[in-house]
């Protein structure tokens, strides 16, 4: 290592030094960074490695796995699963948790994660993640699935791999928000991104357009005030970018600001959103919230929800605090009908779409 370069491994077990979490969580979130090292590897390969493609089967969600992800969800399994620390896993694409082989200890934490986020970008080279959160078990034994459904207020730590250009990975153990640059010729994730801080206030926004005629009138509220520019309400121009690759669009945000928004919408009413609560919006939320911006579901913090179940999904409006809080004001006008022009009959009567996220 050269001389004034910080490690992760150093720079976690500075973070946790005398705290209750101390060596153990410290070694967990470098296991993981073992898995993420592999992954990185495999994605970099491309084509070359043979790892592209579907796999023809589907995770709990219904959607197609591909390769790569089951790959990935294998690499984090091996690198987490021996060291003691923790009791189980869950992950996005095992319909139940993973219950640890009999010949290894149980440890204090549960990692619920997914292995690779925005895995329809692989096959067209474009950046993907892997997304991760770390709560304590508290107990002795095998985890149930009651376990693992807490608020991600009780979040230990949560971070996520970019792989992009460069891979980096961005955590959190609740004191702030810090990025590392994995040196391939060492091997080590480096800090290179201390404290991260997102601006109050942006002028750009990532969501993906073509829901439009589904969302609720809040969101076509503050969209098409963006879109207006100078011409509108907002009295200035608006950019737009979408990576559908979640982990691509939150790293922006951190690096620039901006918001993300993937909200409740009327397409597949079976589905209250696109984002998964465990594994994408709770960990996201975490280490936007440490950067000084906000997660909310447009009703409330995403970080208080309560999980009802593994797989659950929710709406996810994230990044620069003014415009997240902006959004939240328009969903109370649009539902204590202050908001007429946008008050539509089709998302307030339908009770699926009314009370049951709002935390
Ligand atoms: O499953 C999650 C995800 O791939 C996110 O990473 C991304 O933001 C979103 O889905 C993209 O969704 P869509 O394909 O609807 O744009």
């Amino acid at each position: 290592m050269q001389q004034g370069r910080t490690t992760i491994s150093k720079f976690l077990i500075e973070q946790l030094r005398g705290s209750e979490d101390q060596s153990d969580l410290a070694a967990l979130l470098i296991d993981v960074t073992a898995a993420v090292k592999a992954i990185a590897s495999m994605t970099a390969k491309g084509a070359l490695g043979g790892f592209l493609g579907s796999l023809g089967t589907e995770n709990v969600q219904g959607e197609t796995q591909k390769k790569l992800d089951v790959l990935s969800n294998d690499a984090m399994i091996q690198a987490c699963e021996w060291g003691g620390l923790v009791a189980g896993m869950a992950s996005e694409e095992m319909d139940d948790p993973y219950m640890l082989a009999k010949e290894f200890e149980r440890g204090p934490y549960l990692l619920v994660f997914d292995p690779l986020d925005g895995s329809s970008n692989i096959d067209v080279n474009v950046s993907v993640g892997t997304i991760f959160s770390v709560l304590r078990h508290g107990k002795i034994g095998d985890p149930t699935v009651a376990d693992y459904l807490r608020p991600g207020v009780e979040q230990v730590a949560a971070g996520y791999a970019i792989y992009g250009p460069s891979t980096m990975m961005v955590l959190t153990v609740g004191k702030g928000t810090h990025g590392f640059t994995l040196d391939r010729e060492i091997g080590n994730f480096i800090l290179t991104h201390p404290d991260l801080q997102i601006p109050a206030d942006t002028a750009e926004y990532a969501i993906n357009s073509s829901n439009e005629r589904f969302w609720e009138p809040p969101v076509q509220r503050y969209v098409a005030e963006c879109k207006a520019g100078k011409t509108g309400d907002r009295g200035r121009d608006f950019n737009t970018r979408w990576i559908a690759s979640m982990v691509a669009d939150v790293h922006r945000i951190l690096m620039r600001g901006g918001i993300f928004m993937y909200p409740k919408d009327a397409k597949d009413p079976s589905k209250p959103g696109r984002l998964r609560l465990m594994y994408e919006a709770n960990p996201i939320a975490f280490i936007i919230e440490q950067a000084g911006g906000a997660a909310s579901t447009g009703r409330g913090r995403i970080l208080t929800v309560q999980p009802t179940s593994l797989h659950q999904r929710v709406p996810v409006m994230l990044g620069s605090r003014n415009e997240i809080e902006r959004l939240e004001r328009y969903h109370r006008e649009y539902d204590s009908g202050e908001d007429k022009p946008f008050a539509s009959p089709l998302f307030k009567d339908r009770s699926l779409y009314s009370d049951d996220l709002r935390a």
